[in-house]
């Protein structure tokens, strides 16, 4: 079973189980033909990160591929000489790039899990880059949004803005000849031409990565994150991802068998349940801005935030009869964590909209499982185009705190935790997660989204645990999000219905709707007959599908 954002993708990785590969195998196949097909979201050019489930020892394996910020970032690189943030420049164009880590990050994955030759699985993204495919109306829109950067570089708008209608065919010859060159040599992106290429347009333009840089790079296997959760052992990423730490925060802060058994039986009807969802995600993402970064560079309270007692500790101040204003939560003190004197916490800012980056999740046969999220953050990242490579950079450094309170693009604040550094990672929030019962394949679940991907996947498995949702459903079910920062709670239409809103309105809670939604969720559930459910967010163009 695999389930990814485009039905390209879903089906080279269906060609390569077929082909007798394994889950890893087909991700990796997935992961090459995203590259090409949703180049808004995610690619070769960017970074992320899987999980991996092997059912015969039931090991679960995180890797981080993520992108690192080049030696010669500073701290300042983003602000002007007044010491204000210039937003612009940590989201278009070269001095946004962090060194991408996705190739490198799959020639770890095969080299630990593949079984196929490593070759064979670039085989349905050239076709695809060759070929070309049909550009959808998200394809469009995200062109539309993002068609000041992508016209900044010409590389770029000649590229990306060829298609003009849905239906009109993006063909990527150049990409199709890097993937060529990857497929013979899996270093050939961290060294020889397509290195030197990368070199060459960052000389050009005034952009920060070396052929060191480069040659550098190396993915990090980490020891996942785990926490139980009902009969479940829910894993997902550690820092420098927020994802795992939160999810687990949010679950423990819910789970006092109150809440969770009123969630279970009334769903999203039960104002008295949501409001502590609501009330647990403001909690999480309040602690994000203050102790989470790349673990390299500073210490994070892993044990301290996802722990019963520290939830037990800030359970206490929810209020169950009103929703409390988000400069009434503070992130966790260090006395609370156990910790010593912290750093303070920032000042709250308002928040831009936009969602990006690319979730996909492969289970073959024998359910040795992967969840892999990678992203070229902004949509369209950088709007760069390396030159003769149709290689598009990412924008990770805008995943950085630029200065501490000021929000990224997500809307996100950060501290001194996440500020920038050469050689460290932006903290991200993308939570690929592998659920296990009894040491056995139950579930996979994640989303893109930026800011919204941990509550996204937080509720993917609300809704296939507490409500016994299939796949399908628990991917396409309405969504809430709140980030501590901006005050407002997002939901979208029919997200709620107008009884439940109202009650939650009277405890004081404050809704901003979101039209159509957010997120783009794939999820593969081992339903109760053994046979596995693959889900798609039909929010996106993705398909889930079987052998
Ligand atoms: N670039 C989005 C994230 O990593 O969270």
């Amino acid at each position: 079973m695999a389930a990814t954002a485009h039905p390209l993708a879903t089906d080279a990785a269906l060609t390569i189980l077929k082909q007798g590969g394994s889950a890893a195998d087909a991700a990796i196949a997935a992961t090459f033909t995203i590259s090409v097909v949703e180049p808004f979201s995610a690619g070769i050019g960017g970074g992320g990160f899987a999980m991996h489930f092997s059912s015969s020892t039931s090991q679960m394996e995180a890797l981080d591929f993520r992108e690192v910020a080049p030696q010669a970032a500073t701290r300042s690189m983003y602000l002007d000489g007044q010491g204000a943030v210039v937003p612009e420049r940590a989201v278009d164009g070269w001095l946004s790039v962090a060194v991408p880590g996705t190739v490198a990050g799959l020639k770890a994955l095969h080299a630990k899990h593949g079984k196929l030759p490593w070759a064979r699985l670039l085989q349905p993204a050239i076709r695809a880059a060759d070929a070309g495919f049909a550009v959808s109306d998200h394809y469009l829109e995200s062109v539309q949004w993002r068609r000041a950067a992508l016209e900044a570089d010409p590389e770029a708008a000649r590229i990306f803005l060829a298609p003009q209608q849905r239906g009109d065919r993006l063909v990527q010859p150049e990409l199709a000849s890097t993937l060529r060159a990857i497929a013979t040599n899996a270093d050939a992106f961290q060294r020889g031409r397509i290195a030197r290429a990368i070199v060459a347009e960052m000389g050009t333009h005034g952009g920060l990565i070396t052929a060191q840089d480069l040659d550098a790079y190396r993915p990090t296997w980490r020891e996942p994150l785990c926490g139980p959760y009902r009969d479940i052992t829910l894993c997902t990423m550690p820092p420098p991802s927020s994802g795992g730490v939160h999810l687990l925060q949010m679950i423990r802060l819910l789970d006092d068998g109150i809440a969770t058994n009123a969630l279970k039986s009334a769903g999203w009807h039960d104002d008295a349940a949501l409001h502590r969802l609501i009330e647990s995600m403001r909690i999480a993402y309040a602690d994000r801005a203050v102790w989470l970064g790349d673990p390299a560079f500073v210490d994070v309270p892993v044990t301290a935030l996802t722990s019963p007692a520290y939830a037990a500790l800030r359970r206490k101040e929810i209020d169950p009869a009103h929703a409390r204003t988000s400069k009434d939560v503070k992130a966790g003190t260090p006395e609370q964590l156990g910790l010593p004197a912290g750093p303070p916490v920032p000042p709250m800012k308002a928040v831009r909209d936009v969602p990006h980056t690319s979730h996909l999740t492969v289970v073959d046969k024998d359910r040795n499982a992967v969840s892999l999220t990678f992203t070229v953050n902004y949509g369209f990242g950088s709007g760069v185009v390396v030159k003769g490579t149709g290689i598009l950079l990412n924008d990770e450094m805008d995943d950085f705190a630029a200065a501490p309170g000021v929000p990224n693009s997500y809307g996100l604040v950060g501290g001194e935790a996440n500020s920038v550094a050469p050689g460290k990672i932006p903290l991200s929030s993308m939570t690929p997660l592998i659920a296990t019962r009894g040491g056995r394949f139950f579930m996979t679940a994640g989303a893109p989204g930026g800011s919204t991907i941990i509550t996204t996947t937080l509720q993917t498995v609300l809704h296939v645990v507490d409500y016994d949702m299939d796949a399908q459903a628990a991917v396409s079910a309405p969504r809430l999000h709140q980030q501590w920062v901006p005050e407002a709670t997002r939901v979208e239409v029919n997200g709620l219905d107008t009884g439940t809103r109202r009650a939650l309105e009277k405890r004081g809670h404050v809704f901003k709707d979101s039209g159509n939604g957010w997120g783009n969720a794939m999820c593969i559930v081992e339903g109760d007959d053994g046979v596995l459910q693959g889900g798609a967010d039909p929010r996106g163009d993705g398909k889930a599908a079987g052998l």
